[in-house]
């Protein structure tokens, strides 16, 4: 552990992932962040810094050398284009539509983000123009659907469905990694009807580092495809807003600042489009980018509150340790970022589904998704209070951490009520409330809840913002802050070796290759000396057979849906050549996979 020793992070560190020589095979998604290296050893504070290093890289200047940042004159120029198309839409919106499209936490940005700018157009009597569209489907957004991400045609299929009927369509798709087929295929449709369709890329690759592989049943790859966009770029056809955020806390893990960035963009050029449409404010380069950097504030506020968050991600790394919960009780759109960051921690952290959960008041009312209401689906689909009523606060004790998450335009009063039941069950209980400057009235009743909670976060937010604005930046907030808790958490648990996910899940070809490049540099083993490791761990067989080996990914990741750990104990096998069942007898000694690891790489 480093704590104690007091972190600083020099200018030199913050950039050096940009070098050339730094990883050049990788693409920045890819790339591990060299002011992480040591997280895995950090005490719960030294985290909390560490991320808020991290975190800040999103608004670093624009130097001219190898990457475009967020507010780089180029990528400023195409968020002026993109909320002028939507602008015209929002003008007349007969006939058509803005649809944002993604894969994980891709698609439930896209969710939030049109059931806010819906809600905007619903309150100035608009009709709704805005769609999402998430790989897998609505239950994708409560939980880990990976394997429809490698589905191009699905991709293609879902946007038409959505489309039917519609002659003008700004077709938003997400790829952090510039990687998901899901979404190429999407794109490509949008190519192939531009008479219909303004296809716009977002993503925090540059071009030449988009995906290059293979994708099932097209002749093209990730890469070919923005090459073309590129292309239709010159004549306003095609748009990509890809500037770099650097490399994500834990590698690979773009719900972090891939999601965080892809909020910003996509809320500044709707807003600007609303502004421009509904009061006619024009949309200008100085606007644009004043409104990115305004989210740097959002930033800067929330990580001025370390000893307020520290805390937290004691108490939740705590309770994973012990095997208990951590689960986040939310109100309004603050909420559906509690559902969304307990959603990740499955797919993120091979974490059980009991182990991170959310519940919004409201439930399904206040979600309003396109399926409607999925309880029906079993009981990780159940989200409301009074699931987590029934469902959860019988068996909570002192190990059990809850988390209020609420703003000052919820009902305070309902959060005490809450809290006052949780309270008989465990002592465990946190709030994290926004409120704006000033605001004494909500401050007397905060104090109800204050009573009931071991710890209270008051994070106060300048009361000169403009309403929407202001909820955004709560969103924002609350996102960092939960992405902080539950990573932190997980580091805490020893799920995290160096700053890698070692138990990443095997189930989807991304995630199989990021898997095969883990284990090479762990193990130092060649290319095919770690597929063979992979796929006896994920057939469980310490022999391969013809069949296993002809298979393609698809079946390798269809199958490693049903095994857990299989990384690990890959890598034990290549560490110290022993068979599949002494791997998995060592795991299960060293409880904490990142000590188990350690022992070996000693
Ligand atoms: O497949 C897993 C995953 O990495 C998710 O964690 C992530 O949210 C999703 O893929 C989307 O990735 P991208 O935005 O790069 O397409």
């Amino acid at each position: 552990m480093h704590a104690g020793r007091e972190w600083t992070c020099s200018p030199a560190a913050m950039h050096a992932w940009e070098s050339p020589d730094y990883e050049p095979s990788l693409p920045v998604s890819e790339k591990s962040n060299p002011l992480t290296r040591d997280i895995d050893r950090a005490s719960a504070s030294h985290i909390v810094r560490i991320l808020q290093a991290t975190d800040a890289q999103m608004f670093q200047e624009d130097t001219g050398a190898t990457y475009k940042r967020l507010v780089s004159k180029q990528v400023v120029e195409t968020l002026m284009e993109v909320a002028e198309k939507v602008e015209l839409i929002l003008k007349d919106p007969r006939d058509s539509l803005v649809v944002l499209s993604g894969c994980g936490t891709s698609g439930r940005l896209a969710f939030l983000i049109t059931s806010d700018f819906n809600k905007a157009l619903r309150e100035l009597n608009q009709s709704p123009v805005y769609r999402y569209i998430i790989a897998g489907g609505d239950r994708a957004l409560l939980s880990s659907q990976e394997a429809p991400e490698d589905d191009p045609e699905l991709g293609a299929l879902s946007l038409k469905k959505v489309c039917e009927g519609k002659k003008h369509v700004l077709f938003i798709g997400i790829s952090c990694g510039l990687s998901a087929p899901f979404v190429a295929g999407q794109l490509d449709f949008c190519m192939q009807h531009l008479e219909v369709f303004t296809p716009v890329l977002v993503g925090f690759n540059p071009s030449h580092q988009a995906r290059d592989d293979p994708m099932s049943g097209c002749t093209f790859t990730f890469r070919s495809l923005v090459q073309r966009m590129e292309e239709l770029s010159k004549s306003k056809k095609a748009f990509l807003i890809n500037p770099a955020v650097g490399p994500e806390a834990v590698s690979g893990s773009s719900r972090m600042k891939g999601g965080s960035a892809t909020k910003i963009l996509l809320e500044v050029v709707f807003s600007a489009a609303h502004a421009a449409a509904f009061t006619n404010s024009p949309i200008t380069f100085k606007g644009i980018q004043e409104h990115v950097d305004a989210y740097r504030q959002s930033l800067d506020i929330t990580y001025s509150h370390t000893e307020g968050i520290t805390p937290l991600l004691e108490a939740a790394g705590q309770s994973l340790r012990h095997g208990k919960r951590v689960c986040y009780l939310g109100w309004g759109s603050v909420g559906i970022l509690g559902l969304i960051d307990a959603s990740e921690c499955n797919p993120t952290f091979g974490a059980d589904f009991e182990d991170v959960r959310g519940f919004i008041s409201g439930g399904y009312g206040q979600l309003n998704n396109n399926e409607g209401p999925l309880s029906s689906l079993g009981p990780d689909f159940c989200i409301s209070h009074e699931d987590f009523l029934r469902q959860v606060l019988p068996s909570l004790d002192d190990w059990d951490t809850v988390l209020l998450i609420y703003t000052h335009s919820d009902s305070v009063s309902e959060v005490a009520k809450l809290a006052l039941r949780v309270r008989g069950k465990t002592s465990n209980i946190h709030a994290v409330y926004h409120q704006v400057d000033g605001d004494t009235a909500a401050a007397v009743q905060q104090s109800d809840v204050n009573k009931l909670c071991s710890s209270s976060l008051k994070i106060t937010w300048p009361s000169s913002a403009p309403e929407s604005f202001l909820r955004m930046q709560w969103e924002l907030s609350t996102k960092l802050l939960l992405n902080a808790v539950s990573t932190g958490a997980h580091i805490l648990k020893g799920k995290i070796y160096q700053n890698h996910m070692i138990d990443v899940q095997v189930t989807n070809s991304k995630l199989y290759c990021r898997a095969l490049r883990l284990l090479q540099k762990l193990s130092g083993c060649t290319e095919s000396k770690c597929e063979e490791a992979l796929l006896r761990a994920i057939y469980n067989s310490d022999t391969l057979t013809a069949e296993i080996t002809s298979s393609d990914v698809g079946s390798h990741t269809q199958t490693a849906r049903n095994r857990t750990e299989v990384v690990p104990l890959a890598l034990v096998c290549l560490l110290t050549g022993c068979s599949l069942q002494e791997a998995e007898s060592h795991l299960r000694r060293h409880v904490i996979v990142r000590e188990a690891v350690a022992a070996h790489m000693s």
